[in-house]
């Protein structure tokens, strides 16, 4: 969703803008725009559709030099994404020149008290009231970042705002609540960025901001308050990845080169996970053993892809440590008047840890006094920072709308949650879990080889652009397995696909079997003979109605080769830890399918990398 990025040091803002711009323009956007501070002056300009509208714009029609700026890149909530409602939005006189994410819930109310004032508002968007009340303060004589002060506590619902005042060139102010926003430290320049990504060219070192928080940047320094004025302190951290990460080195798309990430990602992500006697350890458990001693219950919520991370982890965690697991849907835990007991573990799993849903959903549990864990790759967001641990995962910069090292890294941290818990609990023997854990550090290469079979996958998926409809079949860890697979297909070739558990098929879906329809079939490892036949039978029945099955079946497993019209290998890994290899044959499908459409892989139709808005 939105991206937002300021700058103050000696450098030409312009371009420190417009390249933050460019880092975010993965979080999916529909409109950018610029505002420096130059002579006493704004100017500004915005542009509805991509950054290169408006550079094309600038280029035309030249910005004057400036070393204080701010840029955005909108993903229209209130307001047709036009030019009138791209940001940045300018006060009543364009003194003040201010961006926006996230949703003012109040505006309406505070529309009408500045048209009452005789404001005239020119865009449809609740942004527009920040700015005019803004400058209002500004005018009446407070300093920028007392003005935000005063402007933030009157309004309702989730922001970052960013601001510059055209008599005040020395410092750009922010505030935030319930949307990202980071700081880059640099020397005689600082940054604003929605992520790092906005600034990692300049500066490794970024410090995260808490909840209701004024944030005020000059070339020299960085001041912390909170809405009332009372100073605050940010938390400084080190970013661990590079500009390249940020980068498609080669790849056409960045999804396709986080595809081929997949292996370091899950190294990264198991790396310094046992002590030197062989225990497994979690760095930033923050949980005590008693505490995780005292669980009765877990729930892990989370949306879309994570949520089918959450759906493989409760086979894993059911099965290692006996402890019963829900998986919900974040936007629908709070609505149902969940059971949640200082005994109920939460585990909240967000790739961005950005995700509104889930972090209302966090927030419910904590009301609750249950224990909230989170699963997240993104050091600085808020969902960590509000939970009682975290298990981070280390995919690196995910860039590409679509999860997939994310998605990977997210089953390595479920897989470690839960032999972890079984460690505290006792549930397993430590010879079992270092086994397990073995047999993890052997996914990496496994994962290699799937992808070394690429071709196959690429070929599949070129003889199938025609198609229309899609299904994939799963059965227990591969069930959710076939369900990602399809999200993937759908957001990104934009088919009608839809996973089934295979045991349902009998009980409807089977209907939707014709002449023809491709269905992709995970098909689980022969060591649970009982899953294994099933799932060969389920397979046997659609190809009797026509369907055209392709296989994804391990090596050697020969009873499948008579009813699969494709069949591609994957490695022999045990049942619970097959989704990390069978998923990767469907995340190159997606990919190549929708690259052979014609379509944006990496910025889908409508989606956004962080969905900031419930
Ligand atoms: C699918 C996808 C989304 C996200 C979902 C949750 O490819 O990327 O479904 O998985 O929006 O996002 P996070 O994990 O950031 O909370």
């Amino acid at each position: 969703m939105c991206g937002i990025v300021g700058y103050v040091g000696q450098q030409p803002a312009q371009g420190v803008v417009i390249e933050g711009l460019r880092r975010l323009e993965y979080r999916g956007y529909d409109s950018a725009g610029v505002a420096l501070v130059s002579d006493g002056a704004i100017a500004h300009d915005k542009r509805a559709g991509k950054l290169a509208n408006l550079e094309k714009a600038i280029a035309e029609q030249p910005l004057p030099a400036a070393t204080t700026g701010i840029g955005h890149t909108r993903w229209a909530t209130h307001g047709a994404p036009n030019d009138p409602n791209a940001h940045p939005h300018l006060g009543r006189t364009g003194r003040v020149a201010l961006v926006h994410n996230g949703i003012i819930e109040n505006f309406a109310e505070l529309r009408g008290e500045l048209e009452r004032a005789g404001h005239v508002m020119v865009s449809d968007t609740d942004t527009e009231v920040a700015a005019h009340l803004l400058e209002l303060a500004v005018v009446a004589g407070r300093d920028l970042t007392t003005a935000m002060q005063e402007v933030s506590r009157r309004l309702e619902g989730a922001f970052t705002l960013v601001a510059v005042d055209a008599q005040d060139p020395s410092r750009v102010v922010a505030a935030r609540r319930n949307s990202p926003l980071v700081v880059g430290i640099g020397e005689g320049e600082h940054f604003l960025g929605s992520d790092v990504a906005a600034f990692i060219e300049h500066t490794h070192e970024a410090m995260e901001l808490g909840q209701d928080q004024v944030v005020t940047i000059t070339a020299d320094g960085v001041q912390v308050t909170d809405f009332d004025g009372t100073p605050a302190e940010g938390r400084r951290y080190h970013v661990d990845w590079d500009l390249s990460a940020a980068e498609k080195g080669g790849y056409d798309w960045f999804m396709r080169k986080e595809i081929y990430e997949q292996p370091r990602a899950v190294a990264d992500s198991l790396l310094g996970r046992r002590t030197p006697e062989g225990l497994l350890q979690l760095d930033e458990m923050r949980l005590s053993d008693d505490e995780l001693r005292d669980i009765d219950k877990i729930i892990v919520i989370a949306a879309g892809t994570s949520f089918y991370a959450g759906m493989v982890a409760k086979y894993a965690v059911e099965h290692w440590t006996r402890i019963p697991v829900e998986v919900e849907l974040a936007s629908e835990f709070r609505y149902r008047d969940p059971i949640l007991t200082q005994r109920t573990l939460v585990v909240a799993i967000s790739q961005s840890g950005e995700t509104a849903d889930t972090l209302q959903a966090i927030r419910h549990a904590r009301v609750q006094r249950s224990k909230v864990l989170a699963i997240c790759n993104t050091n600085g967001s808020t969902i960590p920072r509000e939970s009682d641990g975290v298990i981070y995962t280390h995919a690196g910069p995910e860039i590409g709308v679509a999860s997939t090292k994310g998605f990977l890294t997210q089953l390595v941290a479920c897989y470690l949650l839960a032999l972890y818990l079984a460690q505290v609990k006792g549930t397993r023997f430590g010879d079992e879990i270092a086994e397990i854990i073995d047999q993890l550090e052997q996914m990496p290469d496994h994962i290699q080889a799937v992808l070394d079979g690429d071709e196959q996958v690429y070929e599949l998926a070129r003889a199938h652009v025609d198609n229309t409809s899609v299904l994939f079949l799963g059965r227990h860890a591969g069930y959710p397995v076939a369900l990602e697979g399809a999200l993937k297909l759908k957001e990104l070739a934009y088919l009608h696909a839809e996973g089934f558990a295979a045991g349902e098929l009998k009980h409807g879906p089977i209907a939707l079997v014709e002449d023809g329809v491709p269905v992709l079939c995970v098909v689980p490892p022969r060591g649970r003979d009982f899953l294994h036949d099933k799932m060969v039978s389920g397979i046997q029945e659609v190809r009797a109605r026509g369907a055209r099955t392709i296989c994804l079946a391990e090596e050697g497993d020969d009873t499948i080769t008579p009813y699969a019209d494709a069949l591609v290998r994957l490695p022999e890994v045990p049942v619970l830890l097959q989704p990390m290899v069978a998923v990767v044959p469907l995340q190159l499908f997606a990919c190549e399918l929708a690259t052979q459409l014609g379509h944006d892989v990496d910025q889908p139709r409508n989606l956004a990398k962080s969905v900031t808005v419930e």
